[in-house]
């Protein structure tokens, strides 16, 4: 099959964390294949990601999965137009096996690159399936980030918020870590939560500061302090003495409300600061959470503002909303070249 139209097709590469992922994009039809290995079993019994083993598995797995996404388009290297790779933000090592295999990969086939900047990619990954109004406000909230941002067009966005110290999927993460409970933290503390039907138990504090700006690092603290006030967590030896469910249920159900507090207090606020906003958009790994989705509906439509969330396969990392900033990348020729590097 042969495209002459520069940007037609991109396959798009991501490796920032801990998934190996490859899909297809195609300029007029939308997404043809989206292929991802997940690394979850391999970093659970550590609870986090390991960097290293991270970007081991991912020189593994980087070249089945994207001959698996071409396969699953039905295309070849030479069908392809454009290549767009993750080249930051994220773990060094594992963006090196995305860049320099896309840079290989491109050579090869004399094929176009362009580098993408991962949040830029979760910043339009509901575009994936919806068409959203500019201007709008999205709020990015993932493991490694939570930023709120005003978006005026493709690629042309302003940060109007971001967190001062950890994001919300890490405060999930890390407190599901306190509690002895699996990794990533965010799916099994909804769970929890919503055996006890999302009661706030034990009121954790809420965001104080008159700005769009986030601080979790707090809230993990004020969680561990409540621990130990209870009797239920052993400073010494960092250690979990209440094991009962019951504990677990109201820690996971409290911060769960917190959180979606904090993100509806912070959401209000930028409404009300921007009033030229046509909708809202909320992704990355924690809109997974459909209490939290809930809540901001409820939000949105007392501001008669569209809510727009992806389909959990695109909040958490993935290609397809890569090879879709590439895409309207390359339209604007905005390719890099062999030098493209990562972190810059
Ligand atoms: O976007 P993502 O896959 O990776 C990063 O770019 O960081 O996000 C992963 C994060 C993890 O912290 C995970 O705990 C959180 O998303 N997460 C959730 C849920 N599912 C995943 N947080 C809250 N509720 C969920 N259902
Ligand atoms: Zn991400």
């Amino acid at each position: 099959m042969a495209h002459t139209t520069p940007g037609r097709i991109t396959l798009g590469i991501e490796t920032s964390c801990d998934e190996t992922a490859a899909a297809v994009y195609h300029t007029h039809n939308g997404l043809l294949s989206n292929a991802l290995f997940s690394q979850v079993e391999l970093h659970k019994q550590f609870g986090g990601v390991v960097p290293e083993l991270a970007s081991r598995s991912q020189l593994e797995k980087i070249e089945p999965i994207v001959r698996h996404a071409l396969e699953g388009a039905h295309l070849s290297p030479p069908d392809i137009d454009v290549i767009a790779v993750t080249h930051k933000p994220g773990l060094p090592g594992s963006l090196l096996v995305g860049v320099c295999f896309a840079k290989a990969l491109a050579w090869a086939h004399n094929k176009k690159l362009v580098g993408v900047n991962h949040l830029e990619g979760h910043a339009f990954s509901a575009f994936l399936e919806h068409t959203i109004p500019f201007e709008h406000l999205c709020l990015t909230a993932s493991g490694g980030h939570t930023s709120l941002y005003i978006i005026r067009d493709f690629g042309v966005y302003e940060t109007i918020g971001t967190t001062q110290d950890d994001a919300a999927g890490e405060a999930f993460d890390k407190i599901a870590k306190l509690l002895a409970l699996p990794y990533p933290g965010g799916p099994v503390i909804e769970r929890l939560a919503a055996e006890v039907n999302f009661q706030d138990f034990f009121g954790y504090p809420r965001a104080t500061a008159h700005s769009l700006d986030f601080s979790f690092s707090g809230l993990k603290t004020a969680v561990l302090y409540d621990l130990v006030k209870r009797g239920a967590y052993d400073m010494e030896h960092k250690k979990l003495i209440d094991n009962s469910l019951d504990l677990k249920q109201k820690v996971a159900s409290s911060l769960l409300v917190c959180i979606a507090d904090i993100f509806k207090e912070k959401i209000e606020r930028a409404i009300k600061q921007c009033p030229d906003i046509k909708a809202v958009s909320f992704v990355g790994g924690v809109a997974c959470n459909k209490y939290i989705r809930a809540q901001l509906q409820e939000l949105c439509e007392r501001y008669s503002l569209p809510l727009y969330t992806p389909a959990p396969q695109f909040c958490t990392d993935n290609a397809a909303m890569i090879a879709f900033v590439g895409n309207y990348k390359a339209l604007r020729g905005e390719f890099s070249d062999n030098t493209l590097d990562i972190l810059r």
